[in-house]
């Protein structure tokens, strides 16, 4: 009988497979060796890297300031982490917008230097031409659609997408054209869950990974910092199930050791030389 400890490592053919055989995938994000080596050890199937590392990691209110040097330090103190998980690191705002080029040496980057093995980038049928690009100089690409984070002034909110007609037409044909352009895979983020479904029925081959898209995509992503409740008081879309509160331990940890330190109990006999 196989378990999620003979698990093997998970390549862009294990992701298409999956969606081909109706195998639920299951992705979490990640930012630093050990919790990457915790969600391996776990058994995911996929980490990404995400630019929301700008927000969890560096306290920024938006995924816009993060830069290509610092999501490279993620991903390669990720890669170091990982053994079986396929690992995908999350194109950040101005690293493929301005030109193809600046597109393919950044996406180059992140494999020569961050150890990933795929890149996500942020955009619909615009980011085609560049798509393909990239898929051409052997670098798999997952596409991501609906509200990107990255044209959040552009939306002017976190806003579901999918609710008008237009909006409909534009999420249905970029992800045909993704998935005609090469990606593995589409993340599907905030959008009605029956424009998600019709989307993840109509594609043949790219995996669908939803976040705030319904129970009906290939597979789900969450954000590992805000499921495991280190996140700011307040912020909990309708989306996210935490699966466990980490704050209060932490803090409680914390106090504990401060009341030890002051009060002289730390440390102990057993634990000096
Ligand atoms: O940056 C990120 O974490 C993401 C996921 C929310 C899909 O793009």
């Amino acid at each position: 009988m196989s378990s999620i400890r003979d698990k093997k490592k998970t390549t862009v053919q294990t992701i298409i497979n999956k969606k081909a055989k109706g195998s639920k995938i299951t992705v979490l994000t990640a930012y630093d060796y050990f919790i990457a080596s915790l969600l391996d050890q776990s058994g995911i199937d996929a980490i990404l890297v995400g630019d929301s590392a700008s927000n969890v990691i560096h306290g920024y209110n938006s995924t816009l300031p993060i830069t290509m040097d610092t999501m490279i330090a993620h991903t390669s103190a990720v890669a170091r982490g990982n053994k079986n998980a396929l690992i995908i690191a999350d194109m950040p705002f101005l690293s493929f917008q301005p030109s193809i080029e600046t597109a393919i040496t950044n996406a180059g980057r992140f494999l020569k230097e961050g150890n990933a093995e795929a890149v996500k980038i942020e955009g619909g049928i615009e980011m085609v031409p560049t798509v393909k690009r990239i898929i051409e100089c052997g670098i798999p690409v997952m596409g991501h659609i609906g509200l990107t984070p990255q044209s959040i002034h552009r939306f002017g909110g976190p806003k579901v997408q999918g609710r008008q007609e237009k909006s409909r037409t534009y999420l249905k044909e970029s992800a045909l054209a993704l998935e005609e352009a090469g990606c593995f895979s589409l993340v599907l983020e905030l959008m009605e869950a029956d424009i998600a479904a019709e989307i993840t029925s109509s594609l043949k081959t790219a995996a669908t990974i939803g976040i705030g898209a319904g129970v009906n995509c290939d597979g789900q992503v969450l954000v590992t910092n805000d499921m495991l409740g280190l996140r700011e008081e307040g912020f909990k879309p309708k989306f996210l199930r935490e699966y466990v509160n980490l704050t209060p331990f932490i803090k409680k940890a914390v106090e504990n050791y401060i009341k030890d330190v002051i009060d002289g109990s730390f440390p102990n006999d057993d634990e000096s030389y």
